[in-house]
């Protein structure tokens, strides 16, 4: 268990407006203002997709709290993020430990006041055949993909009840049909959906904002690393370029839906067939992937170790 402590709570305070080149691909028809003093953590920031949500969510206005487990990667997060001109919080939590989250959310009340925005990003990825995945490593995806979600999720529902804020969930494709060659992956992002279907129900009344967003592949941050079967970390495997979108336009997506309230988010074009094919004709969604399973394979699993 990882403790948080004072100390692991870093501050930038350094001068605003330095915009950095990529800036430009940020700005996705939101204004600069779109999120003004909304209070926004999301999990998972200090690199990835959570980094582009969290420095979008920056540039609109927002205070935003960035949180992961390494010391070392918040430290260079948040200097890049200052480079920028931002000034974001960062919390070091695991959010797969209840007690690190309770104290995650209190931190943001003790310094903000308030939360009116969630996001449950953080999340991690695994290669390799179920039958062959040590029971550690299922432990590991649970832990961190669904429970990850739940605690933060938990301890901050009294205080989005009150601003009437958002709670986002940030699920996968692989969330929509059961996929091979990723073991729990699939179902550690499948059991969101019935989070948010939950959580809409009971929060409703509360004018609570409950969204998940359907993520597809990303060209990743290059020292992304996926889970293998026996808990080696490895190189994600050869995703089709084709069909990758980048960190900057998937976190434009998102936060774009984000601003609107959307309940549920498809980020492209193939990411919207898939769910149809996946709820009208599961059979040819499911004729596809035995079709192409070899392609599939070495999508998800490194080249240097295939299972
Ligand atoms: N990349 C894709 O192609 C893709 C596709 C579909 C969905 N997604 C989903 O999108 C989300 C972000 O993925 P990504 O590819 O951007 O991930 P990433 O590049 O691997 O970054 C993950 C981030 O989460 C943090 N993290 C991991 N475990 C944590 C924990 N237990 N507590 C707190 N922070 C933790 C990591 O920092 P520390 O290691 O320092 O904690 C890091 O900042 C995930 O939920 C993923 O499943 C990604």
């Amino acid at each position: 268990m990882t403790a948080l402590m004072d100390q692991d709570v870093l501050q930038c305070s350094f001068p605003t407006g330095i915009a950095d080149m990529k800036e430009a691909t940020y700005n996705d028809g939101c204004g600069m203002s779109e999120f003004a003093d909304k209070i926004v953590l999301v999990t998972g920031s200090s690199s990835g997709l959570g980094k582009g949500m969290a420095r979008l969510l920056c540039h609109q206005g927002a205070k935003v709290v960035i949180n992961g487990r390494h010391p070392q990667r918040m430290q260079d997060t948040l200097h890049h993020f200052r480079k920028a001109g931002y000034e974001p919080e960062g919390i070091i939590a695991d959010v797969s430990d209840p007690d690190d989250s309770k104290k995650m959310i209190e931190k943001c009340i003790e310094v903000f006041g308030r939360l009116d925005i969630l996001i449950n990003n953080a999340g991690i990825g695994c290669a390799g055949l179920f039958e062959e995945t040590s029971t550690e490593c299922f432990q590991q995806i649970i832990q961190t993909n669904l429970l990850g979600s739940l605690f933060p999720t938990r301890f901050a529902i009294p205080h989005i009840k009150e601003s009437h804020g958002s709670i986002l969930f940030i699920s996968s494709l692989a969330g929509l049909f059961g996929l091979p060659y990723i073991s729990v992956y699939s179902p550690s992002k499948m059991a969101l959906t019935a989070v948010a279907q939950m959580l809409r129900l009971e929060l409703d009344p509360a004018s609570v904002h409950i969204g998940i967003a359907y993520v597809g592949f990303l060209i990743n941050d290059p020292e992304k690393k996926v889970l293998g079967p026996d808990g080696q970390w490895l190189p994600p495997g050869d995703r089709p370029r084709q069909f990758s979108q980048s960190i900057e336009k998937a976190s434009a997506i998102i936060i774009k839906a984000l601003k609107k309230r959307k309940k549920t988010i498809y980020l492209s074009p193939y990411g919207k067939l898939i769910q149809v094919l996946t709820r009208v004709f599961p059979g040819v969604y499911r004729w596809f992937l035995v079709r192409h399973r070899n392609r599939i394979r070495t999508t998800y699993v490194s080249k240097n170790k295939q299972v």
